[in-house]
C-alpha cells in the first residue's frame, strides 16, 4: 500500500496531515497516485472530532515495535512533512 508508520508520531502532524488530505493540499496531484488512495480515505472521517478519535487511537500504538528511533522533517512544496529514521 506505500502508507508510511505512524506510530509513534506527534499528535499535532497527524491531525496537521490527516487535515491536509482531507482539505486537498495533499493527495490532488492526478500523478500522486497513493496520495489520492489516502484522500480517499480520510473523507470517511466527517468532522474534527472523528481526527481527534483516531489521532488517539494512533498514539495508543508501541512505537519501538518498529524500531523507530528518530524523526526528521522537511518542506517540499510548501507543505512541512515529518518521517521516521531508525
Ligand atoms: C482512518 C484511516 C487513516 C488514517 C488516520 C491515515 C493517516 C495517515 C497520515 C497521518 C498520513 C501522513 C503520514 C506522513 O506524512 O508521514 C498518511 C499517509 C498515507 N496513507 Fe493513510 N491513513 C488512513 C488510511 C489509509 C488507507 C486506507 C490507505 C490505503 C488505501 C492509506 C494510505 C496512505 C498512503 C499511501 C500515504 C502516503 C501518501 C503520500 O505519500 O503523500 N491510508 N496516512
Amino acid at each position: 500500500m506505500n502508507a508510511p508508520a505512524l506510530a509513534g508520531q506527534s499528535d499535532w502532524y497527524l491531525v496537521k496531515s490527516i487535515n491536509d488530505f482531507r482539505q486537498g493540499v495533499r493527495g490532488s496531484q492526478p500523478d500522486d497516485i497513493y496520495g489520492i488512495q489516502m484522500q480517499a480515505a480520510v473523507t470517511l472521517l466527517d468532522d474534527d472530532a472523528a481526527v481527534r478519535d483516531v489521532v488517539a487511537y494512533i498514539q495508543s500504538f508501541e512505537p519501538d515495535a518498529l524500531g523507530v528511533r528518530y524523526t526528521n522533517s522537511i518542506r517540499y512544496r510548501g507543505t512541512h512533512y515529518e518521517y521516521f529514521t531508525s
